[in-house]
């Protein structure tokens, strides 16, 4: 396995790798956990070589946000990459990727980018859609993996992908979750052994809305309020949005009718996290 930190490099790597052979890239801030690996290891399933980045990118962090203390541990996931079969670690600087003078940037217009994680984290994605078209444009990789649970930047991705005319597939695997529910996130690593134990209530939230649905619950409007009523009940929990949504558009739905999105954000102590849940009632 290779560790290469310059893009020159990276792009000399990428230029030996000739079709048929395909490349599977899995773009992270490190940190891993389960659902990083399990990202990985599906693109070592699916391709020939296997690409993975780490690269905690300022840009898609606000004002207020956890930049400087979002966990970094590049020689733990380098050994973890290792294991897993990665072909390259491919871990940039803060100076190779945007150099002192730096000036171009990719913005995704209308609700997708402006609503939800677009509205509570204002500019978050125009970083995050900056960043992937400079991996996509480092990497070119033929397949390119992404977790379900940040739902909100698959859409922004795919979005991003077809309207620049990249050539990349888009590849999206399941929320992997801790037994009481938790969705994996390098931020659980901030929680406090109460907080960690009150941050199930996000999947509990939403299993209970899946049940409620599939007992004929139609209105998204009690089902939010039911919602909201549960996580209150919780002190250290502070609910930051709640929707019920259509799973393309993410445009808030009048009434359950086929399949909608159920996500969520909700800080626990300081600590922001997020979930959602495609439900299909049909
Ligand atoms: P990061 O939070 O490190 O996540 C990297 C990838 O892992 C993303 O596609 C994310 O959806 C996926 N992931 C995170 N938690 C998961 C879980 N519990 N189960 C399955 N997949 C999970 O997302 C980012 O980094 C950045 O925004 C990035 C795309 C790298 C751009 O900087």
């Amino acid at each position: 396995m290779r560790l290469i930190k310059e893009i020159s490099q990276m792009k000399d790597y990428r230029k030996k790798i000739k079709a048929p052979q395909t490349v599977g890239f899995v773009p992270t801030m490190g940190a891993f956990h389960q659902g990083h690996l399990s990202l990985l290891r599906k693109a070592r399933q699916q391709c020939d070589k296997v690409v993975v980045s780490v690269f905690v990118n300022p840009i898609q962090f606000g004002k207020g946000d956890d930049y400087q203390h979002y966990p970094r541990n590049l020689s733990e996931d380098i050994s973890l990459s290792e294991k897993e079969g990665v072909d390259v670690v491919f871990a940039p600087s803060l100076e190779e990727m945007y150099p002192q003078d730096y000036s171009t940037f990719v913005q995704v217009g209308g609700p997708l980018s402006s609503t939800l994680e677009g509205a509570s984290r204002y500019g978050h994605f125009k970083g995050v859609a900056t960043v992937l078209v400079k991996l996509f444009n480092i990497i070119k990789p033929d397949f390119s993996y992404f977790g379900e649970k940040d739902y909100q930047q698959v859409l922004i991705v795919k979005k991003v992908v077809d309207e620049l005319n990249l050539d990349t597939q888009i590849i999206i695997l399941p929320t992997i979750r801790e037994k009481d529910g938790l969705a994996l996130s390098s931020r659980n690593s901030y929680l406090n052994k109460e907080e960690r134990k009150v941050a199930a209530i996000l999947y509990k939230a939403l299993e209970k809305a899946k049940l409620w649905i599939e007992e004929g619950e139609r209105n998204p409007f009690s089902i939010v309020s039911k919602m909201k009523d549960l996580i209150k009940k919780e002190p250290l929990a502070r609910i930051d949005y709640i929707a019920v949504v259509n799973p393309e558009t993410l445009e808030k739905v009048e009434d359950v009718k086929g399949e909608v999105l159920i996500t969520l954000a909700v800080r626990i102590g300081e600590t922001r996290l997020i979930d959602n849940m495609r439900i299909g009632h049909k």
